[in-house]
């Protein structure tokens, strides 16, 4: 009997006198990402600084770049949870002071924005079989991945995410409140679908996240004894597949459901009621 030898990886890379042997746009997918995370990071971050066009009062819309609005100056009726952050602050902090760094957070250590932004960002690598750009890789050695500071803090991610869960009940308590009609009794607007939609891909994301599928279905022997937690498990699963593409489209839903507010609380043009 002949025994077949395999050898370990490699942990070098392959000396070749060629920065890549890739001949396909592997660098499209990476400068897309860059180009749309930063455009995203511009316009939340002017938006939720400005201070304005956040709430319209005829309909109760409030922007998730504002909920929930915890600063004495938010305007009456759009701060149900309290208000916390005194008025007159520098401009740079923002209403929903107690939601956004949080959020920020727990899309920042995301499993899916890991991959994006390392690869688009940091070019660490920027694709497949591309060297990486990381200083850490020009010192044998040196590489940690994620095991040392400041990278580590990434496994706080599964705090992150109970933190993301109530802010986005806080969301749907939104979501029912634009049920507003313009004479105060129940209404429906393009406002209140919009609302709607956002928060309902927003909990997409947030089911979807792969701290999720870990609570609902990690840490047991089996599953044949948890059968309520074995469904729960199947089903965040298959969320868990789509994960990336709830957290691109939230990133859209967010954007856009904050810019419709803007508009119609800044009079550019009148919400479409559909029902008072
Ligand atoms: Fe993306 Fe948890 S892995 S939100």
């Amino acid at each position: 009997m002949t025994q077949t030898t395999v050898d370990a990886p490699s942990k070098d890379r392959a000396q070749i006198p060629a920065r890549t042997l890739r001949k396909d746009r592997y660098w499209l997918s990476p400068l897309v990402t860059f180009v749309i995370f930063a455009a995203w990071v511009i316009y939340a971050t002017v938006r939720s600084m400005m201070g304005n066009y956040y709430w319209v009062d005829k309909y109760h819309y409030l922007t998730p770049f504002y909920s929930p609005c915890v600063s004495d100056a938010c305007k009456p009726g759009s701060a149900d949870f309290g208000t916390f952050v005194p008025a007159h602050l520098p401009f740079f902090i923002p209403y929903a002071l107690i939601s956004l760094p949080f959020l920020l957070g727990f899309r920042l250590t995301c499993y899916y924005y890991r991959k994006s932004y390392y690869r688009a960002f940091w070019l660490t690598p920027s694709a497949c079989a591309v060297p990486d750009k990381s200083p850490a890789r020009k010192t044998p050695g040196a590489y940690s991945g994620e095991t040392r500071f400041p990278l580590i803090l990434q496994n706080a991610h599964r705090y992150f995410w109970v933190i993301a869960g109530l802010i986005s009940l806080v969301n749907t308590w939104d979501a029912i409140k634009a049920f507003h009609g313009a004479d105060g009794g129940f209404g429906i607007g393009l406002g209140t679908i919009i609302l709607w939609v956002n928060v309902i891909l927003l909990w997409g994301y947030t089911l979807s996240c792969h701290s999720c599928r870990h609570v609902v279905g990690g840490r047991m022997k089996n599953f044949s004894k948890h059968p309520v937690r074995y469904w729960l498990w199947t089903q965040v699963s298959k969320l868990n597949t789509r994960h990336g593409q709830f957290a691109l489209i939230t990133l859209g839903t967010l954007a856009l459901t904050d810019a419709y507010v803007a508009l119609v609380s800044g009079h550019a043009f009148s919400d479409l009621r559909i029902f008072n």
